[in-house]
């Protein structure tokens, strides 16, 4: 099939793109690279010369997307594109609100002119906000307590609206954290600039570019006193994405699924694990709480198991395992 990928060039939509391309799929990705590098296009199309093409574009303007779709024709579109640092977002809301919701706008707009109605749109378990009641359903209230958060809210919202006016058939896929990297070690998440993130942060000190981790409180009411997460394999997390394309290329209407283990592993866990599966010493010191940071965060994916008969199947070492082989040795990251 013709699959349009918008954030092809990022890490978790990189790593689908990379997997659409091996089941056959024919892809054109769309990045502007705010928050990636050319990198993964030419590892792309290097690999799958005949079924990748790409456009370096911001989805801007609806009468450039307009064209792109009226050319490629695509069956469905995965929108990855967004920017999604939470500390950021709160420095930069109208940064964060223009790239991301506009974005899913045009995007929709596009849609609409050239009647291709599937769409999956890459979520996010901040829209739950802090939620006491974990492990979280999708029936749960949304709140946001990130301007983040908020433009993930708010474009769901959006994308609801246009399938409940049957404009579109659309899935909203709310990740939990995703870690590794497709066994192929091609696509990965890359540790260098300023990641947020707790495993790109542990990367880099194992590569020796940083001394050791932060880990931001060690006071939170959880099993060890650190934060606690549903960290979830990043080829679970795309495989979870062809199964919600063949439900919403049968099903019509707006659909919301959690994609997560339903396991919760602590910050000093995840270390740990890195540690005893890589055979690494990573050290770590207590610093203050985050601001924004919740406590505890875990999915029930339960919904997704039984509609989209899919769940997560790799455990905690084999994304330690994968984070890990995926960079040790590349030279650019030395
Ligand atoms: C995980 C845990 C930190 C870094 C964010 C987004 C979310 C999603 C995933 C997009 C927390 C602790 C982290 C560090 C630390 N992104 N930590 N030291 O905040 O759960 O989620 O990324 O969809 O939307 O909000 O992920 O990896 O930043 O933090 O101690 O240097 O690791 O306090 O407990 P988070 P994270």
């Amino acid at each position: 099939m013709k699959f349009l990928v918008t954030g092809s060039a990022g890490y978790i939509g990189g790593t689908f793109t990379f997997e659409a391309l091996k089941r056959g799929h024919k892809v054109l990705g769309l990045d502007n690279y705010i928050n990636s590098t050319p990198s993964f296009t030419s590892c792309l199309k290097e690999n799958f010369p005949g079924r990748f093409a790409f456009q370096e574009t911001s989805l801007d303007s609806v009468d450039d997307l307009d064209l792109v779709f009226k050319q490629f024709k695509p069956e469905c579109v995965f929108h990855f594109a967004g920017l999604k640092s939470v500390s950021d977002s709160e420095k930069n809301p109208l940064q964060y609100w223009g790239n991301n919701f506009f974005s899913s706008f045009n995007i929709i707009e596009s849609m609409r002119r050239n009647c291709i109605r599937k769409i999956v749109f890459s979520s996010s378990a901040t829209v739950y906000g802090d939620t006491v009641k974990q492990p979280v359903s999708e029936d749960e209230s949304l709140s946001s307590i990130s301007t983040y958060g908020s433009t993930k809210i708010a474009i769901e919202s959006f994308l609801k609206d246009c399938a409940k006016s049957n404009l579109i058939d659309c899935i909203s896929l709310r990740y939990f954290n995703p870690v590794g990297a497709h066994a192929e070690k091609i696509i990965y998440e890359n540790p260098l600039g300023n990641p947020g993130n707790l495993m790109p942060r542990i990367i880099r000190v194992a590569l020796k570019i940083d001394e050791q981790v932060n880990i931001f409180g060690n006071d939170y009411a959880t099993k060890d006193g650190t934060g606690e997460r549903d960290f979830i394999h990043v080829s679970d997390l795309v495989d979870g994405h062809f199964k919600a394309h063949e439900f919403i290329n049968t099903n019509n209407g707006y659909h919301a699924y959690n994609l997560g283990t339903g396991e919760s592993i602590s910050v000093l866990e995840l270390i740990s694990e890195f540690q005893t599966t890589n055979k690494l010493k990573i050290n770590f010191n207590y610093s203050e709480r985050r601001k924004g940071d919740i406590e505890v965060c875990f999915a029930d994916p339960t919904k997704a198991h039984s509609d989209l008969a899919w769940k997560a199947e790799r455990n905690i070492s084999a994304m330690c395992k994968d984070a890990w082989d995926a960079v040790k040795d590349r030279d650019e990251l030395k």
